[in-house]
C-alpha cells in the first residue's frame, strides 16, 4: 500500500448508502415473500478498534435490511473482522471461516465476507482467493466504508469481490454504527500508527497516523453522554500523537480537556498511549479532571534496554518508568496497566531478568503478555528468533511473578467503597453480578441485573489476583 491518507468525501458516503438502499430494497422483498429477514453475523477477532469497526458493519448491515444475529448457522451474511498481530488469532480466522463452509454446503445463498487488518496482506490475499474459493468478499481497514458496494455488487453480478489494491488510508465520517452496549462506547479518536516497532504489524495493515477533526470527536462524545453511555473509550493505535498529522495547534491532552467540559455522568478513557509521547501535560490534565478515568494503560513491552532498542521503542526504563512514577505522584489512586512481549529475538537471560525487575518495579495493577510472534514482512521476523520452549518458560515465570503483584495491588483495596459500572449478571458465573471499577478491575458483587448499566459502590470484601469480591454498599 502507498501511503497516502485522505477523508472520504459526502458525497462518496452519499455514493454507499445508495448501495445500501438497493441491498435494502432486495432484503425487504426477501421478507414480504418468506415472512422472515435474511440475517447478518459479524465475527470479530482483535482490538479495540477492531470491535468498533464491527459495529460499523454491524450499522451498515443493519440499515440493508439485515437483522444481526449471534448465530451464524442461520445467517445469509457472514462477515469475519480479522485480526494480524500475531499468528494465532490468522490461525483462528482461517478455521472459522473453514467452518462456515459448512453452513455455505446447505445454504448456497450465504455471503462469507473477511475484511480487517490480516486481509490487507498480499501473502493473505492471494491465500484466500486461491484457497478459500468460498469466500465471496474481501476488503482491508480502509475500505469498511466501501462495504455497501461490495455486497451489492457481489449480489448483482453473483462473483467474488476481492480487493487487493487499496491505496489509500481513509477518515470516513457519517457511517451507520450498531453500538453494542447502551452504556459502554468506542469512539476513534485516530487511526493507524507511525512507529513501526520492530514486531508490529499495525503500521503495515491501518496505515499511516491520521486523525479525526476535533469537532468530529466532540460532537459524537457529547451525543453518546446525551443518550446516557457511562463509560465512552476513545481509541487509536497511539493516541498520544493525537493532532500531529493535521498539523494541530492542539493536541490529545487539550483534546481531553475540552471532551472532559462535556456534562453528564460519565468516565473516558484512552488507549493505547506510547510512552514515548505519553505528556507531563496530559497527566495533569488527567488528574485535574472530572471525568477522565484514572487509569493509564501504558505498554512497556520490554524492562531490558537493549531489547527496547531492538524493539524501535525510542525509550529506555529509565525514561519509563518516570511517567510511571509520575502518573503515581498526580493520581495516587490510578491503575497502571501494561503490555509486555516476551521471547522477542536477541532476548538474553538478563534481557528477561530485567523486565521482571521493571515489573517488581512499575508495579502495574494488571499486564497483558504476549509471546513474541513473528510477523512477515516486519524487520524482527527476519532476526534470529529464540527458541519455543524457552519463550513459553519465560512467559511462565513473567506471570508468575505478575499474578504475585496483581494480588498485593488488589488486597489493599479490602474494606474500601469502589464506584463500580455494573454489567449485569455474570457470564461465567451465574450467581453473582459483575462490573468494573474505574480503573477496569472486575469486581463480583451482590446486586440485580436491573442494576446494568448504572454506577454503584460497592464495598470490597476480598482483593484477588484477577477480580475484587464485595456488597453494595448500603
Ligand atoms: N508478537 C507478540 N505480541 C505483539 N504485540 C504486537 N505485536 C506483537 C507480536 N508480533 C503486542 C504488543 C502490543 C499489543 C497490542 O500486542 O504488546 O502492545
Ligand atoms: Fe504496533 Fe508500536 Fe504502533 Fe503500537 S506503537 S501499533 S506496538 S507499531
Amino acid at each position: 500500500m502507498q501511503d497516502k491518507t485522505r477523508t472520504v468525501s459526502l458525497s462518496e458516503i452519499e455514493e454507499q448508502k445508495g448501495y445500501m438502499a438497493a441491498v435494502r430494497a432486495d432484503n425487504e422483498w426477501f421478507a414480504a415473500e418468506n415472512g422472515f429477514r435474511r440475517k447478518a453475523f459479524v465475527l470479530t477477532l482483535g482490538c479495540q478498534q477492531n470491535q468498533s469497526d464491527s459495529e460499523k458493519l454491524c450499522g451498515m448491515a443493519e440499515q440493508m435490511g439485515y437483522e444481526i444475529t449471534d448465530k451464524p448457522e442461520e445467517a445469509y451474511l457472514i462477515a469475519v473482522n480479522t485480526c494480524a498481530i500475531r499468528e494465532h488469532a490468522e490461525k483462528r480466522a482461517l478455521s472459522l471461516v473453514g467452518q462456515y463452509k459448512h453452513i455455505k454446503a446447505k445454504r448456497p445463498e450465504l455471503v462469507i465476507a473477511m475484511c480487517g487488518c490480516m486481509v490487507v496482506q498480499e501473502h493473505r490475499i492471494n491465500d484466500i482467493k486461491h484457497r478459500y474459493p468460498y469466500v465471496d468478499l474481501l476488503f482491508g481497514t480502509s475500505s469498511i466504508h466501501r462495504f455497501p458496494e461490495l455486497l451489492a455488487e457481489k449480489l448483482k453480478c453473483k462473483r467474488r469481490v476481492l480487493l487487493s489494491d487499496e491505496k489509500e488510508y481513509v477518515v470516513a465520517e457519517d457511517m451507520p454504527i450498531r453500538r453494542e452496549s447502551t452504556y459502554r462506547a468506542w469512539v476513534s479518536a485516530m487511526y493507524g500508527c507511525n512507529n513501526f516497532c520492530s514486531y508490529c504489524i499495525v503500521p503495515y495493515v491501518r496505515g499511516r497516523e491520521r486523525s479525526r477533526r476535533k469537532e468530529e470527536i466532540v460532537a459524537e462524545v457529547r451525543e453518546l453522554v446525551e443518550k446516557g453511555y457511562k463509560d465512552i473509550t476513545l481509541l487509536g493505535q497511539n493516541v498520544n500523537s493525537y493532532g500531529k498529522d493535521m498539523g494541530a495547534d492542539y493536541d490529545f491532552a487539550d483534546l481531553l480537556a475540552e471532551l472532559d467540559g462535556i456534562e453528564g455522568d460519565y468516565l473516558l478513557h484512552f488507549m493505547t498511549s506510547h510512552p514515548k509521547d505519553a505528556s507531563r501535560k496530559l497527566i495533569d490534565v488527567m488528574a485535574d479532571s472530572k471525568h477522565i478515568a484514572h487509569h493509564f494503560h501504558l505498554p512497556m513491552q520490554s524492562g531490558s534496554d537493549a531489547v527496547l532498542k531492538a524493539m524501535n521503542r525510542k525509550y529506555d526504563f529509565e525514561r519509563y518508568i518516570g511517567i510511571v512514577d509520575y502518573i503515581r505522584e498526580k493520581m495516587p489512586d490510578a491503575t497502571i496497566t501494561s503490555d509486555i512481549i516476551v521471547g522477542f529475538p536477541s532476548e538474553t537471560e538478563e534481557d528477561f531478568e530485567a523486565t521482571l525487575s521493571a515489573l517488581s518495579r512499575a508495579r502495574f495493577d494488571m499486564i497483558f503478555s504476549f509471546i513474541y510472534s513473528p510477523r512477515k514482512g516486519t524487520p524482527a521476523a527476519e532476526m534470529e528468533q529464540i527458541p519455543d520452549k524457552v519463550k513459553s518458560e519465560r512467559f511462565e515465570r513473567l506471570l508468575a511473578l505478575q499474578n504475585s503483584i496483581s494480588l498485593e495491588a488488589n488486597k489493599p483495596l479490602e474494606g474500601k467503597t469502589l464506584r463500580v459500572l455494573c454489567d449485569g449478571r455474570s457470564k461465567n458465573k451465574a450467581e453473582a453480578i459483575t462490573g468494573r471499577t474505574e480503573g477496569g478491575k472486575i469486581v463480583f458483587f451482590d446486586g440485580d441485573q436491573s442494576m446494568e448499566g448504572s454506577f454503584v459502590d460497592v464495598e470490597i470484601e476480598r482483593g484477588d489476583t484477577f477480580a475484587l469480591y464485595g456488597k453494595i454498599k448500603k
